[in-house]
Parts: structure tokens; sequence; C-alpha cells
């Protein structure tokens, strides 16, 4: 059976948007390199996209966590399914994720990551639900989109592993 998807965010409207990011990132880290943390599998969209528009030296390194079953409601538990393969110290650590809901995912991560010994860790992310925030002290550095309390998928978001591969924003109609 097929969902029916409805727009949010066109291909173009992200596209444009990523590369504005893109830019203002490269600004902001001017002089510097910055090591881009993807979380899977969510992020890896955004992640490649974002690091193609990015000009200072980058590396990335990958991290799974799991904070949802497979429905739309979270679990309230986070747990790490894949740990990074490098090691932290000294860098500048920037966060990737797809959206930012109540915050528990970001929140519970950079507590863990910022004992690992980076110069700094700050976090993008491709949109935000703001309305749906549990965890008010997860400050967001990049925001790609803030968007109203849909479920959204595309450009990496999945509704049951579905969808992820959609080049626009979109919500699943029930
Ligand atoms: P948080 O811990 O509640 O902030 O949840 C963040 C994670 O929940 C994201 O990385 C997504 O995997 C998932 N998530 C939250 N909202 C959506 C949505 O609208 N569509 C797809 N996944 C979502
Ligand atoms: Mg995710």
């Amino acid at each position: 059976m097929e969902d029916k998807i409805r727009i949010l965010l066109p291909e173009d409207d992200v596209d444009a948007r990523v590369e504005e990011i893109g830019k203002q990132i490269s600004a902001d880290y001017a002089g510097k390199a910055v090591h881009l943390i993807c979380i899977l599998k969510g992020g890896v969209f955004f992640t490649c996209e974002l690091a193609k528009r990015i000009t200072v030296p980058v590396s990335l390194d990958f991290m799974c966590v799991s904070s949802y079953g497979a429905g739309t409601k979270s679990s309230g538990i986070v747990k790490i399914v894949k740990d990074l393969d490098e090691p932290l110290e000294g860098k500048h650590v920037l966060i990737v994720e797809d959206i930012i809901d109540s915050g528990r995912t970001l929140s519970y991560l950079t507590e863990v990551l910022k004992q690992r010994g980076p110069a700094d860790i700050k976090i993008c992310t491709l949109l935000d639900k703001p309305s749906r925030r549990v965890k008010k002290e997860v400050k967001v550095d990049y925001t790609c989109f803030s968007i109203p309390d849909e479920f959204v998928v595309g450009y990496g978001l999945d509704y049951d592993q579905k969808y992820r591969n959609l080049p626009y924003i979109g919500v699943v109609e029930v």
C-alpha cells in the first residue's frame, strides 16, 4: 500500500537553504577544520549535501543512535547503536542531524560527546520542530527550516524505514 505524501519543502528550496547554511558554516569556521558527525541513518543525505558545500577542511564520522521505535512516537530512550570510529580530542565538532523533535537525542549525545575532549561542539539540523521541545537546554547553532508539528519524511527521514530517498520533505497524509 502506497501512502499519500504532501510536499512541504520542495527539492529546490531544500537545496538552496543547504547551500546557504554551508556558506555560513564555511565563514564561521574560517581558518579551522570542521569534524562533521553524521547521525545515522536520517542525517546521511543532509550530511553529504552539506559537506559538499563547506569550503574549510572537512572530516566525517558516523554515529547511530536509536530513540524511536518503528512508529512515529518517541520511546524516550536513547541508545548508541554504532559509536564513532575516531577520537574527538581538540576537534571542532559539528553534529549533523536530520530533525530535532523533543531534543532528547541531542541532549544525550552532546553530554556524551563533551566528555571526549573536543575543542567545541555545535549542532546543525535540517529540520526543527520547536513546538515539540522537551529538552529546552539544547541549543541549535544552525537550522535549515523550522517546521510545524507534523510527521515528515524524505531527504533522509523515514516512516518505518520508507521514503528516506525522496529528494524533498513531505508529510505522510493519514
Ligand atoms: P528527538 O530525540 O525527539 O529530538 O528525536 C529526534 C529523532 O526523532 C530524529 O533524529 C528522527 O529520527 C526522529 N523524528 C522526529 N520527528 C520525525 C519526523 O517528523 N519524521 C521522521 N523522523 C522523526
Ligand atoms: Mg534520526
